[in-house]
């Protein structure tokens, strides 16, 4: 199977999670999303979630030194020896600096730097719809993919829930952060020849499809 190393990035709702879980799937390569691994800690209360979860209801950054520790270790793990695809990470560019550092040590560069796009409207309209399951993290669409009964996960019977960040004011805090601290790392890595830009405006299938091209697989 082919390995992959990448970076996804993007505005909240852009579909970075859903379009990196298809990834994973086709490449085996191991799926860090950072945003998962700071929800799961601080509802197991652990001290990381201690010490993050306010951040994230304000849908503010959390601070660069925390997240390059926290994916650092990640990478170092046995799935993501041969390739891996991070999802929301770097969002900033102190923490595209170290990344670049970190893999250079490792010897394994990033092949790409995927850079979904959409208009506002759009990304409002996914995070208001948007629900996930506690239990096994499935993510529905209340009108794009809604489950088959409301509120009851169909994978596994879970109860879906709205995130915190997906309420109004949270998500105008998201857009705002994104556009000042995050929008910069395009020209980043257009410096570096990794941006590959993608629409990410239609069905998930149709963007399913751009994003298999930019990683090189033109012909799915
Ligand atoms: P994170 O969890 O990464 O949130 P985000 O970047 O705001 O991204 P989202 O998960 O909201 O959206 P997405 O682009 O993944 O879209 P999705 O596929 O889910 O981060 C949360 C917080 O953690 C941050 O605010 C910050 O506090 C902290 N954090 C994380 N990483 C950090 C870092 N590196 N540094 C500092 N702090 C960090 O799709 C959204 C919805 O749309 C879903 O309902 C989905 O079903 C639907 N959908 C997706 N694609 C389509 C489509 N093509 N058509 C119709 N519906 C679609």
């Amino acid at each position: 199977m082919d390995v992959l190393r990448v970076v996804f990035f993007g505005p909240p709702g852009a579909g970075k999670g859903t379009q990196a879980k298809l990834l994973e799937q086709k490449f085996g390569a191991c799926q860090v999303s950072t945003g998962d691994i700071l929800r799961k800690a601080a509802r197991a209360e652990t001290p990381l979630g201690k010490q993050t979860s306010g951040y994230l209801a304000r849908g503010d950054l959390v601070p660069d030194d925390v997240m390059v520790k926290l994916v650092a270790e990640r990478l170092k793990e046995p799935d993501c020896k041969a390739g891996f695809i991070l999802d929301g990470f770097p969002r900033t560019i102190a923490q595209a600096d170290d990344l670049e550092r970190i893999l250079k040590k490792g010897g394994l560069p990033l092949e790409h730097a995927l850079g979904l796009k959409a208009p506002n409207d759009v990304l409002i309209k996914r995070l208001s719809g948007r629900r996930t399951c506690r239990n096994c993290g499935a993510m529905y669409h209340a009108v794009f993919n809604p489950p088959a009964k409301d509120g009851v996960c169909d994978r596994c019977g879970g109860e879906l829930y709205q995130r915190e960040d997906d309420r109004e004011e949270q998500i105008a805090a998201r857009l705002r952060v994104y556009e000042q601290q995050t929008a910069p790392l395009k020209d980043y890595y257009r410096k570096r020849r990794l941006l590959r830009e993608i629409d990410g405006v239609g069905t998930v299938e149709e963007v399913r499809k751009r994003v298999f091209r930019a990683v090189g697989d033109g012909a799915k």
